[in-house]
C-alpha cells in the first residue's frame, strides 16, 4: 500500500512537472516582447537566444511524445491487465526474442538521435561560426569571486557587473560581442533571454555574443558553481536605444568631479589601503583586485546583486562587507564612524 502511495506521489509529481514545463512552453512566445527580469529561456530576445529557443523545440515535442507514447502504454497496461478477483494466479505466456520488436527499439532511437543532432549541429554553427560586423560592440567579461569586471577597450571604460550594450533594430542591426575570461576560478556567463551559458575559465578566452532586440534591463547570473556566493555573482544587461547608449558612453568617460565638500573623504579613501584594490580614473587610485569606483553609483546595486545601491547599504558594506557577502575579498577596513561617513560621502559623489 505504502509502496503504491509513493508510486503514486511519483506519477503525480511526474505529471504536474510535464503539464508546467507544457505551460512554460506555450505560454512562453507570447509575452515574449518585454525584458522579463526572470530567467526564462522560453523568452528569447535575442539572436542566438532565439536560435537556441527554436531548435529546443524540436527535442521537447520529439521528447513530449514520447512521453505520452510510453506513459499512455504504461497507463493502459495498468489498467488492463491488472489483478482482478478469480484470476488464477499464474504466469502469463513468456516470449523470448521478436526481431520485429527488436529492431525497431533499435532503429528509432537511432533516427531519432541522428536527426536530433543533425539540427542541433547546425544551430550550434550558425551561432558560434556568426562573424562579428565591422561596427559590432565589444567587450571584455571578467569573472572574478564574486563579481563581474566589464571592460570596453575601444572605448576606455571599465565598469562591474552591469553591462550596457545598444539595442539591435532591423534598420541597423548592432550587436555585442563578449570575450570572457577568469582570473580565478571557473565561472559562466549566462542571461538566458540573451544567448545560452558560456563558460569562464582561467588561462582561456571563450567568445559569445548577444543581439538584443529589445530596450530595458535583462538579468541573468552566474552558472557555473564558484565558490561560498555563487548565488551572489548576479549579471544585469542594460539595453539602451541607439541615441542613450551613446549617452551613456559619453557620461561613462568622464572623470568623476571633485567636489570640495567631500575633499576630507577623498583624502581618507586615498591614504588607506582602499586603492590597492580599486581605481577611480583620474586619481592615483589604480588598483585592479577590486570593481572600478569611477561611477560607482551610477550603477543598481552593490555586490554584484547582493544589495541595492544606496547610501546606506553602500555605507554598511564599507563598514563590514562581510556582514553583507560573507567571503568575499573586501576586508573589514577598521573605521571609525567619522571614517566612514567621510568616506561614504565621497563614494556616493562618483555618480
Ligand atoms: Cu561565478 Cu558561480
Amino acid at each position: 500500500m505504502l509502496r503504491f502511495q509513493i508510486l503514486s506521489n511519483r506519477c503525480g509529481l511526474g505529471i504536474a512537472c510535464f503539464l508546467w514545463c507544457v505551460t512554460i512552453f506555450l505560454t512562453g512566445p507570447v509575452f515574449a516582447d518585454v525584458p522579463t527580469g526572470v530567467t526564462n529561456i522560453f523568452k528569447p530576445l535575442s539572436t542566438p537566444a532565439q536560435a537556441i529557443y527554436e531548435i529546443s523545440l524540436l527535442p521537447l515535442a520529439i521528447c513530449a511524445g514520447i512521453f505520452l507514447l510510453v506513459g499512455g502504454l504504461l497507463a493502459y497496461t495498468v489498467v488492463r491487465f491488472r489483478r482482478r478477483p478469480g484470476d488464477d494466479g499464474r504466469e502469463p505466456p513468456q516470449i523470448y526474442g521478436s526481431n520485429q520488436l527488436e529492431f525497431a527499439w533499435t532503429v528509432i532511437p537511432i533516427v531519432t538521435v541522428f536527426v536530433l543532432f543533425l539540427a542541433t549541429a547546425r544551430t550550434i554553427y550558425d551561432v558560434q561560426g556568426a562573424a562579428p560586423p565591422a561596427d559590432a560592440l565589444n567587450v571584455t567579461v571578467v569573472g572574478h569571486q564574486w563579481w563581474w569586471e566589464i571592460r570596453y577597450p575601444e572605448l576606455g571604460i571599465v565598469t562591474a557587473n552591469e553591462l550596457h550594450v545598444p539595442v539591435s533594430e532591423p534598420s541597423q542591426r548592432r550587436p555585442t560581442f563578449l570575450k570572457l575570461e577568469s582570473v580565478d576560478v571557473a565561472h559562466s556567463f549566462w542571461v538566458p533571454q540573451l544567448a545560452g551559458k558560456t563558460d569562464v575559465i582561467p588561462n582561456r578566452e571563450n567568445r559569445m555574443w548577444i543581439e538584443p532586440t529589445q530596450p530595458g534591463t535583462y538579468v541573468g547570473n552566474c552558472a557555473e558553481y564558484c565558490g561560498l556566493q555563487h548565488a551572489h555573482m548576479l549579471l544585469r544587461v542594460i539595453v539602451h536605444p541607439g541615441e542613450e547608449f551613446t549617452k551613456w558612453v559619453a557620461e561613462q568617460k568622464q572623470t568623476s568631479a571633485d567636489d570640495p565638500q567631500t575633499r576630507a573623504g577623498r583624502d581618507l579613501f586615498f591614504s588607506t589601503s582602499c586603492i590597492n584594490c580599486h581605481t577611480v580614473k583620474g586619481t592615483q587610485a589604480a588598483g585592479t583586485f577590486g570593481p572600478d569606483l569611477t561611477h560607482l553609483m551610477s550603477r543598481e546595486t552593490l555586490g554584484a546583486g547582493t544589495a541595492p545601491n544606496t547610501a546606506e547599504k553602500l555605507r554598511a558594506w564599507v563598514r563590514d562587507p562581510q556582514t553583507i557577502k560573507e567571503g568575499c575579498n573586501m576586508p573589514n577596513m577598521q573605521l571609525t564612524d567619522n571614517e566612514l561617513y567621510q568616506i561614504v560621502a565621497y563614494l556616493l559623489t562618483l555618480k
